[in-house]
């Protein structure tokens, strides 16, 4: 297994690079199946959750081929035969669940494994199958499976509302309308930058969709989508994350110059956060620019769907709190119980108090450096955050979590001045007691 080990005290001078986005590649890989014939994604990061669904794509019988150093993904869903995701790979990653509308469209049946929990507690797809059932798909619990199926003649269509709002279903969802025979509404959908991308390749494609970035889209099913060439948007977590660490680790005055995001995809209200906490951010074309204060102030902050605080930067979020000199909270109201990242970040020396869905961190004492464990993505991303503030040494363990969603991130951080490296250990070897320190 692989940890990362950070040096504390070392300065963020950047600049910093953002990659392509983990949560629009996903559904554009799954889009691809769709067509009949080879299409081609660019900008793709080469993280663990993009070698995961590649290999659940082929195990159905479509190729994959995927050049890391040029960021291409192409997909030929000529061979596709197999309609099935198997409980292997889809546990290894829920968006693997995608699996079920891409199948549906493109075979009319699908057999795909249920996802189960998740690291900080259960995630329904309740909506991602009532949905189904809505457009007119026949669908079966059996052994942990989604058994799904169309009528002979395709999907019918409907109108389904999603309450709560979900990302995911939103996605799922047009997969499955796209190539209905009749017309789709989805009410309450998400309208997240990644859901909003995808739904333009869709479009591209040849789907006829109405509404994409409002709570309502309406769907003409077409017979096939054609095949094509889309290039991923930027990572807009990776850009809010680079920008909380660039506020928390740069030295004040200094500006860190991040590049390649789309800021417009981190919505309102972070921007309007981040300044009330006294940050100075520049938004360029291409080219987002921090400079930290001498102190920070600091602010509450509670998630929502975009355009709304993401629940994917709470964490990140949680760290810069610790960094100025009061009180605030985090309130997460997507998911009750995302803060397994807290313990860890307590291990460092920070004081928060968890209540319900909300932290409360009490921010100014200094942080030391200790091993900490990597429970999720969002976490483990964090906890290199704090490590990066801490005095001496973090070994921030079971980094293989932040490998799902940060393509490189220590020689990102090492090029822009943090001291980090990554080295092997193995986490069930007998501990060497006289080492331990
Ligand atoms: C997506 O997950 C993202 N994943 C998550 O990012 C992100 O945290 C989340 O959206 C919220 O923004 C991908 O895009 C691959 P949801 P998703 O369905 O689609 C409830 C990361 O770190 N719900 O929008 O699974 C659900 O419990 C990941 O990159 C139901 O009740 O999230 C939650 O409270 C982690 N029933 C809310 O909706 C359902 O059938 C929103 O979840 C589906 C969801």
């Amino acid at each position: 297994m692989d940890k990362l080990v950070v040096r504390g005290n070392s300065s963020l001078t950047g600049p910093l690079t953002v990659g392509g986005s983990k949560n629009t590649a996903l559904p554009l890989m799954a889009a691809t199946l769709l067509a009949e014939g080879p299409s081609t994604i660019t900008n793709v990061p080469d993280l663990r959750d993009v070698r995961t669904f590649s290999k659940v794509i082929r195990y159905g019988g479509p190729s994959v081929t995927f050049d890391p150093d040029a960021h291409t993904l192409s997909v030929d869903a000529t061979t596709l035969q197999t309609p099935v995701a198997p409980y292997e790979m889809v546990k290894k990653m829920r968006a693997s669940f995608y699996m079920l509308g891409a199948l549906l469209g493109r075979c009319g049946q699908a057999k795909v494994s249920l996802p189960g929990g998740c690291a900080w507690g259960p995630r329904p797809v309740d909506l991602h199958i009532k949905g189904m059932k809505a457009f007119g798909a026949d669908i079966e619990l059996d052994e942990g499976y989604v058994h799904a199926s169309t009528p002979p003649s395709g999907l019918e269509g409907g109108t389904f509302r999603l309450d709560p709002v979900s990302v995911g279903a939103t996605i799922n969802l047009l997969l499955a309308a796209v190539t209905a025979q009749g017309s789709s509404k989805i009410e309450n959908a998400a309208t997240e930058p990644d859901v909003v991308a995808f739904g333009r390749a869709l479009q591209d494609m040849g789907a006829q969709i109405d509404g994409l970035g409002t709570r309502t889209l309406e769907i003409q099913g077409v017979d096939a989508l054609n095949t094509g060439t889309f290039r991923n948007t930027p990572d807009r977590i990776e850009l809010g994350t680079f920008i909380l660490m660039a506020a928390t680790a740069s030295p004040p005055g200094t500006p860190v110059q991040i590049h390649k995001g789309t800021h417009e995809h981190l919505g309102p209200v972070f921007k309007e956060r981040l300044s009330e906490t006294g940050v100075d951010v520049s938004y360029g074309d291409d080219t987002v620019t921090v400079t930290r204060p001498d102190e920070l102030r600091p602010v509450s902050i509670e998630t929502a769907p975009f355009p709304g605080f993401a629940t994917d930067l709470q964490a990140q979020w949680t760290v810069l709190l610790g960094t100025t000199d009061g009180t605030a909270t985090v309130t997460d109201t997507i998911y009750d119980d995302r803060f397994k990242h807290v313990p860890e970040l307590q291990r460092l020396g920070m004081e928060i108090d968890v209540t319900g869905n909300t932290a409360t961190v009490h921010g100014g004492p200094s942080l030391k450096g200790a091993k900490v464990m990597s429970t999720d993505l969002r976490a483990s991303v964090s906890l290199v955050m704090a490590g990066m503030l801490a005095n001496g040494r973090t070994d921030v363990l079971r980094v293989y979590h932040l490998d799902r969603g940060y393509e490189d991130l220590e020689q990102k951080l090492h090029h822009a001045g943090i001291t980090i490296h990554r080295e092997e250990y193995d986490e069930f070897a007998e501990p060497d007691l006289e080492r331990i320190e």
